[in-house]
């Protein structure tokens, strides 16, 4: 929902060894996935494990005004009886995303080619992010956006009445415009083709070939080559949410900093397009064991073991790890804070387009809780201050960013003099349990 309540300041305090279990909740992508290609699916779709947080819940109602039923059964049980390809209705008011840049274009892909209208809004973050990125690719079909300068929300899309398939090379790397794509082409007569360079999370191709979708997938010289045939009839599925990589990140680097931690995160996703932050804790020096490697939910998933790491050592992550591990320099910034010697993160521009400029954010927030930060519009340096190291005692602004909320959070955690935000209300949009889950291992979060 785009009205973006009243902010509510948080605190983290210098904690005792945190121990015991983190259960992090569904995986956001996919959650959203479910709920979308469900719609558009022919008959009802089962799933499990949704994250309930409010950006997922702005795609099930979006969906509903679309025309499909979306049932709650129960904790992260849902139904969702779908309208199939095409099938969408118009809705008769707005569609407001709140603060998820991905269900914004993801849904604008699911109704650009149905020659039906709807406009598009979110909150003061999502209102700020570009749209053209997204609008751009689906004018190939037919399809025309009406938004603000800049292409900001809020924004009408009219679908495209008579789709023309497309065949489009992304110019960022970026999942949810290859997604949108690749949704837009479901209802596109003929081969959509959607080709990028440097390979972003998978889920999309992954599900729409569990949906029925004929799909491929071909590495060649210029990239990944994707090929959808347009207008399947999406067959309804039973999906089984793993939990998110994302989020587990936040006990994971949590367990790592503060002295004594030993904590298990069962069910990580390791989705090679998703486990960038794993491989560069790794190769830092973090003790993290990956036990018992298996399948749930159709992806690749370990319990993680995660004990303090005193010895953690900055390094340079390799650019093209980028994709892979998007949403985790935030917090990877809080670990490089207490590694010695710096970490280096280049090819991360992308940063500054996410649920707010998070390049900016980091680099304030640490350099005003005494770590010493370099940076350029498309790199962030973090000169390590050792376990122990870090004074904090400020209060980071979280900019309506659920990633920077719980970034200082976790810092403050292992920092000397604690750290406030100014705004942890952002963190429901994608960890609602956060807070209790990290007190039951242990952390000193508070209110207020
Ligand atoms: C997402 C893709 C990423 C990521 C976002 C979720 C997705 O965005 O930052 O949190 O589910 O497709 P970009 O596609 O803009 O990189």
């Amino acid at each position: 929902m785009s009205g973006h309540g009243d902010a509510q300041p948080m605190k983290s305090a210098r904690s005792g060894a945190l121990k015991g279990v983190a259960e992090v909740p569904g995986d956001k992508s996919i959650s959203h996935r479910s709920l979308s290609f469900g719609a558009m699916a022919v008959g009802e779709t089962r799933i499990t494990g949704l994250l309930e947080g409010q950006d997922v819940l702005d795609t099930a109602s979006a969906m509903r005004a679309f025309g499909a039923t979306v049932t709650r059964l129960g904790q992260g049980a849902w139904t969702v009886n779908g309208v199939g390809v095409g099938g969408f209705r118009e809705p008769v008011d707005v569609i407001d995303c709140g603060n998820s840049g991905t269900g914004a274009r993801l849904i604008m892909g699911t109704m650009a080619t149905t020659p039906i209208t709807a406009t598009f809004t979110g909150d003061a973050s999502l209102r700020k992010r570009p749209m053209g990125r997204v609008t751009d690719p689906l004018s190939l079909f037919g399809t025309r956006a009406y938004g603000r300068q800049g292409g900001r929300l809020p924004m009408t899309i009219v679908g495209a009445a008579n789709p023309v398939p497309v065949r489009y090379a992304l110019p960022v790397a970026s999942a949810q415009v290859k997604s949108a794509v690749l949704l837009a082409g479901l209802n596109a007569p003929g081969e959509t083709v959607v080709i990028e360079k440097e390979p972003t999370r998978d889920h999309s191709e992954r599900m729409l070939i569990g949906f029925g979708a004929k799909l491929s997938v071909e590495k060649t010289g210029e990239g990944h080559v994707i090929t959808l045939t347009g207008q399947p009839e999406l067959r309804p599925q039973v999906v089984a949410v793993p939990r998110d990589p994302s989020s587990a990140a936040f006990p994971v680097c949590a367990a790592l900093i503060v002295e004594g931690s030993d904590i298990l995160v069962p069910g990580v996703s390791q989705n090679l397009t998703r486990n960038g932050l794993y491989l560069t804790l790794v190769e830092m020096g973090a003790e993290i064991e990956f036990l018992h490697p298996r399948e749930e939910g159709g992806e690749p998933v370990a319990d993680l073991r995660v004990r303090f790491s005193g010895n953690m050592k900055g390094i340079e992550v390799p650019p093209e790890r980028a994709p892979s591990m998007i949403d985790e320099y935030p917090i990877l910034s809080v670990v490089a804070s207490f590694a010695s010697g710096k970490t280096v993160m280049r090819g991360v521009k992308e940063l500054r387009v996410k649920e707010s400029d998070r390049i900016d954010a980091m680099a304030r927030g640490l350099e005003a809780c005494g770590v010493r930060i370099e940076e350029d519009e498309d790199t962030l340096v973090v000169h390590g201050m050792g376990p122990g190291g870090v004074s904090g005692g400020a209060t980071c602004a979280t900019h309506i960013d659920h990633r920077i909320a719980m970034s200082f959070l976790v810092l403050g955690l292992a920092s000397k003099a604690g750290v406030g935000i100014d705004d942890g209300s952002p963190i429901q949009t994608s960890f609602p349990v956060f807070e209790g889950l990290m007190r039951g291992l242990g952390a000193d979060i508070k209110r207020g």
